[in-house]
């Protein structure tokens, strides 16, 4: 039996996902921050991800009756109470000693759905059996990399559908680590003796890793390929989304081969620097799959109005990564929940505020941007 995550206050002042990102830098060993924040190279995408949904304008409608707002969302077969996700990061116990249980037991408190990393600090049974407890959750899902061979694979695969987790991620932009320049100058590495999973999970090497060029030629002789995401298709007891799709052409094979999903990700910046922010990515990924699986986006998913915005331009749902870290830095599972909360009431509220209650009514015409592009068009 595990112990319950700890009860924790919330330091004065925290009112936005801002506040909770300035607080945590404030507490956090400078290595650690370099890590939780950092972004590769220049932090060209990282900075673009969250300029792009702030360019975006909404559209509102007013003085619409509406009813009680219904976040309800439909994934994998399922209706979930919202359309939020907590995105995979690795090893949270460097955030705070109850590091991914905290995680797992705020996020099914707020109807928030689990990814929880292969690189976890926690068992993903400890992790499981926190968020099944609750029947407001959310989905609980389980993210692998393509690292290892097939034997290994199945028995982590195996291991998880156990455990309780009802689908896999298979995370595919990360076949190597990317230049994070800010990581390396705060000379942080992963502690490895943390890690809660055996086996090669995750992508060491790289340019800018330990292996150097050495490394980084073992690790592509066993990146992941088509053949293997068909593979693990074929043999998966679990449903199969593909994590870090950001071309068309791949969301379309994706989709031939009949994945459950898609989530159009650039990794928030920490992989491959000046890729396009993913909201600018994300019509052409709807289009592409055309309606044959959801497509989830993430990267710099701040304020409430970005999810109005992700759903309008045709996401069933979103992933929020660092504020959830911050908010666990901050206070625990409590901080956790904060974040959440704060970020589906303002998600409530601009709903409301658009004249729309019920999330299938978030179309492309609920933006003004795209809206005027269109008609530029047309002209
Ligand atoms: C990540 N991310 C990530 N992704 C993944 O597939 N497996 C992993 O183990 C991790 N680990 C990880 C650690 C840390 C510290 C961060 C910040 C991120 C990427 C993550 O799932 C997600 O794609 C981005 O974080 C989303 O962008 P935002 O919301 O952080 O801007
Ligand atoms: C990262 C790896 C763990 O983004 O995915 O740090």
């Amino acid at each position: 039996m595990h112990s319950l995550p700890r009860r924790q206050h919330l330091p004065p002042g925290l009112l936005t996902l801002a506040d909770h990102e300035t607080h945590a830098q404030s507490r956090l060993d400078a290595a650690v921050w370099a890590y939780f924040s950092g972004g590769a190279a220049d932090e060209i995408t990282l900075h673009a991800n969250r300029q792009a949904w702030d360019r975006l304008s909404l559209r509102p409608r007013v003085l619409r009756p509406l009813q009680p707002l219904d976040l309800s969302c439909h994934l994998l077969g399922k209706s979930w109470p919202t359309p939020l996700l907590v995105a995979p990061m690795a090893c949270q116990r460097l955030a705070h000693p109850d590091g991914e249980r905290a995680t797992a037991l705020a996020a099914a408190a707020l109807g928030a759905g689990l990814v929880l990393s292969a690189q976890t600090s926690t068992a993903p049974e400890a992790v499981a059996q926190l968020a099944l407890g609750d029947a407001g959750r959310g989905p609980l899902w389980f993210q692998l990399y393509g690292l290892g061979d097939r034997g290994w694979m199945l028995e982590l695969v195996q291991r998880v559908q156990q455990a309780g987790y009802e689908a896999l991620v298979l995370t595919v932009d990360a076949p190597v680590n990317g230049v994070r320049d800010r990581e390396r100058r705060a000379g942080f590495t992963l502690p490895p003796d943390w890690l809660a999973l055996p086996g090669p999970a995750a992508p060491a090497g790289g340019p800018g890793g330990p292996g150097g060029p050495v490394g980084l030629q073992a690790l592509l002789s066993q990146a992941l390929s088509w053949a293997d995401v068909e593979w693990l298709l074929a043999h998966s007891p679990l449903p199969l989304l593909l994590k870090g799709i950001t071309h068309p052409d791949d969301a379309r094979q994706a989709a031939s081969l009949g994945v459950a999903g898609l989530i159009c990700s650039n990794h928030g910046g920490r992989v491959l620097d000046t890729l396009p922010a993913t909201v600018e990515l994300l019509p052409a990924i709807v289009q592409a799959v055309q309606g044959a699986c959801p497509v989830l986006v993430d990267g710099g998913i701040r304020r409430g109005t970005d999810i109005v915005k992700a759903l309008a331009l045709g996401a069933q749902a979103v992933l929020v990564g660092r504020p959830v870290l911050y908010g666990l830095s901050n206070a625990g599972a409590t901080g956790v929940a904060h974040v959440l909360r704060l970020l589906l009431d303002e998600f409530m509220a601009a709903l409301a505020l658009c004249g729309i209650d019920r999330l299938a009514d978030l179309k492309p015409s609920c933006l003004w941007s795209l809206n005027m592009n269109e008609i530029d068009s047309r002209l």
